[in-house]
């Protein structure tokens, strides 16, 4: 495996290291239950033992007795929780279920919380609460009567705003008259998070103003959610979240037990500190919800695309209608001719699914991409090829994209990959015992852009500041924010501090739809202009000023210095001195263009208005082509993966470490989402069974061989000022289809269900 940074090429920056890289490995970082408060109480959790009924009694005798418990809330004290609004319906909370009971939704329903003076007097005492229940059947899945299936047609879908289905021609009829047909059902399974980091909540009370420490995708978010809650002003709230140890989406939004926490720290008087058990983060959360997929495709001889029809089905829960509905982007993809999208959700007795890495596109890319290959297949053609054949610079609604190099993606990773030497015929290469398949697929992601704050400061030492609450969880927002002033006032990188995750800092938005980097970095890039501005117009005028006259334009800061194009130059520390002042201090805000006029007022509300993807003009997407090698037992039928290859095009790559580092955790997330994760769930009792990271099952590093990235060079200059795509949440993308293909080609057997098993393969 080739783990180094990769050189950067053109319009690519330094594979500068993680500035919070040793903050992390020393355990200095801390993270949210890592925060000191002083005399804490703690809570334990006590979960639903059934998905559907009524609680008919609560006993709290016994756990009443275990010394040190301070107070036990249910839903006979907590009625006065105002109810927060659902994320599609505009609020910040990620499930409409928020409430103790008496009503359950689903099984692990919060339905009491403990606080005692130690974690084990809590959890102690929450084993003791005695709850009955009058149960009724639930319904879990699919397969289940009691289910209710409805049109998802008009409702919000993932971070875009609720669209008509998108169609194009007439599918049935093109369908019909096509010369090749695939028709194929496919699905995937459900999948949760599973961050390092639990779910946890710390709340201190001084006075009216309250504290919150908890992991967050969005502090902005959470501060207005739990406001709503709680029923206090925003601005008497305060969320830190400096660090986050893995989110994927599920800290993206307040679920039910921050606000739970915060009403507790109240009325006990004291700060109170939960951490939530890895087993309760199955359903005190969200998760990635299981999905199928009917897909038609048809071409002409030639492997010409003239129709694609794909209709979706999600799992969600009872009440909420949260769905992906992936068609949006699946839609415009390649050009297709005729186009029918539709999907529908499935209302279970299930918690309500959400936000996890790449939502609409994991499932939906999976079904295009299996498709594809399936057509490719019976056209007796070369899958990239085929791919080839439908690439173009416009969609088949007529929209044009910003940039597309997705064909470069393919011939990079394909050389690389050896692909010219694949005998296409199933199961005619081999090597030993094992049967050898290659198989490709696109990877897919909008890009987004969002509104954000920020505020930098510039110090006559070159020190720099910059302070944003947006979040760094995992992807290397410090460093690439750091990397942006740095080369904007130009002082050393190691002089710039950075700031992340805090309500006390200018607004920022979700750090979902990998949005970060172009959002923030569009308004650090504003806010060091204002700087800029000041410090050259100071450094051209006044009196001894070496660079006196000259033109404002022709003058850059570098290496700590006012320089002219004719080389002369003021120090820095000489230059503030002039002007009197220490530091500047310049706060800016973006909008960017189609996000409305108070997109900034409504973000500091907690709501971050998306643009980009597929909603403006043009269409501006990440894309990139992976290409896999499985290897698949003759005998066991055990499937191994020993190499990947990944080229990847993301417009302005800001640190090549970073973006490796991304890119090659999504691949691997690709291969665990082809080969090993799976929610498992008990049917009768509507319940997730493998809910521990024993049993849910992810690759340890003997899974994972040798992942090759190839970044490929794209320069986009309309996506946003910064000229960055996103692709935190890229690659994993349209790997499970590349493994999918690959086995087929191994075995001959099309794997239609993820994840690829053994039993499929006997
Ligand atoms: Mo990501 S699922 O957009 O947090």
């Amino acid at each position: 495996m080739s783990a180094a940074a990769p050189e950067p090429k053109a319009n690519m920056g330094q594979p500068v290291p993680r500035y919070d890289a040793r903050e992390k490995v020393t355990g200095v970082a801390r993270y949210a239950s890592d925060q000191q408060v002083s005399q804490p109480a703690f809570a334990f959790l006590v979960t639903s033992a059934i998905a559907r009924g009524d609680i008919t009694s609560i006993d709290e005798r016994g756990a009443r007795e275990v010394p040190g418990v301070l107070d036990i809330f249910t839903h006979r004290n907590t009625d006065d929780l105002t109810q927060t609004k659902y994320g599609q319906q505009g609020g910040g909370a990620s499930t409409s279920i928020q409430g103790l009971g008496p009503e359950i939704r689903h099984d692990g329903q919060i339905v009491a919380m403990v606080v005692a003076d130690t974690f084990e007097n809590a959890r102690e005492a929450a084993y003791r609460l005695k709850i009955g229940y009058s149960e009724a059947t639930p319904s879990a899945s699919f397969e289940s009567a009691g289910t209710e299936m409805k049109d998802a047609n008009g409702i919000m879908s993932v971070a875009t705003q609720a669209k008509e289905w998108l169609s194009t021609g007439d599918v049935e009829d093109a369908l019909s008259k096509a010369a090749v047909t695939v028709d194929a059902e496919y699905s995937t399974p459900t999948q949760h998070h599973n961050p390092i980091e639990l779910f946890t909540t710390t709340c201190s009370w001084q006075g009216d103003k309250l504290t919150i420490y908890e992991p967050s995708q969005f502090v902005f978010g959470l501060k207005n959610a739990v406001a709503e809650r709680i029923d206090v002003a925003p601005d008497n709230i305060h969320v830190v979240s400096p660090y986050v140890g893995g989110a994927f989406g599920s800290k993206a939004q307040m679920t039910p037990r921050t606000g739970l926490v915060a009403y507790a720290a109240r009325k006990v008087g004291r700060p109170v500190k939960l951490v939530a058990t890895r087993d309760q983060g199955y359903t005190i959360s969200t998760y990635r919800a299981e999905t199928r997929h009917h897909v038609r495709l048809g071409s002409d001889r030639d492997g010409r695309l003239v129709a694609y029809s794909h209709e979706g089905f999600e799992i969600t829960s009872r009440p909420d209608s949260y769905s992906v509905k992936g068609t949006e982007e699946t839609a415009h993809l390649y050009s297709f001719g005729a186009v029918a999208t539709k999907v529908n959700v499935v209302h279970a007795d299930r918690n309500t699914p959400g936000f996890m890495r790449s939502p609409p596109v994991v499932p939906y890319v999976y079904a295009l991409e299996s498709a594809l290959d399936e057509l490719a297949v019976k056209l007796r053609m070369d899958p990239v090829e085929l791919r080839r054949k439908n690439d173009g610079m416009k969609d088949s609604f007529g929209k044009e994209w910003s940039s597309r190099s997705l064909m470069t993606c393919y011939d990079q990773a394909a050389e690389a990959f050896g692909w010219s030497k694949r005998n296409p015929e199933p199961g005619s290469m081999r090597d030993g015992e094992w049967l050898v398949g290659w198989g490709c697929a696109t990877a897919v992601y909008p890009t987004h852009n969002a509104a954000s704050a920020a505020r930098v400061s510039l110090r006559s030492t070159g020190e720099a500041l910059v302070q944003i609450a947006v979040h760094d969880i995992g992807t290397g927002a410090y460093t690439v924010i750091g990397q942006l002033v740095a080369s904007e006032l130009g002082v050393p990188v190691e002089k710039v501090r950075v700031e992340l995750g805090d309500t006390l800092l200018p607004a920022g938005p979700v750090a979902g739809g990998s949005v970060t980097t172009a959002a923030a970095g569009s308004a650090v890039l504003k806010a060091c202009a204002q700087i800029r501005t000041r410090l050259i117009g100071g450094a051209s005028s006044g009196d001894g000023a070496p660079l006196a006259g000259v033109p404002d334009g022709q003058i850059r800061l570098r290496e700590g210095r006012a320089v002219a194009q004719d080389g002369r130059s003021e120090e820095l520390a000489k230059l503030f001195e002039r002007l009197g002042q220490n530091q500047i201090e310049e706060y800016a805000e973006f909008v960017p263009a189609g996000a409305s006029s108070n997109a900034m007022e409504r973000l500091y509300q907690g709501k971050p208005t998306f643009v980009g993807g597929s909603n403006g003009e043009k269409l501006m997407y990440s894309l990139g082509a992976e290409f896999v090698e499985v290897r698949v037992n003759q005998r066991t039928r055990e499937v191994r993966c020993p190499r990947a290859i990944g080229a990847f095009a993301a417009g302005r790559i800001l640190n090549t470490r970073t973006t490796h580092s991304q890119l090659m955790g999504g691949m691997i997330w690709g291969i665990a989402s082809a080969l090993h994760e799976k929610t498992e769930l008990d049917e009768k009792r509507a319940r997730y069974v493998n809910d521990n990271i024993a049993e849910y099952l992810i690759p340890v590093n003997a899974d994972i061989r040798d992942i090759d990235i190839i970044l490929v060079p794209e320069i986009d200059n309309e996506v946003n000022p910064v000229g960055v795509k996103g692709l935190g949440e890229l690659a994993n993308v349209g790997t499970a289809a590349a493994v999918a293909n690959a086995v087929y080609h191994a075995t001959g057997i099309r794997i239609r269900d993820l994840p690829v098993r053994i039993e499929a393969l006997l």
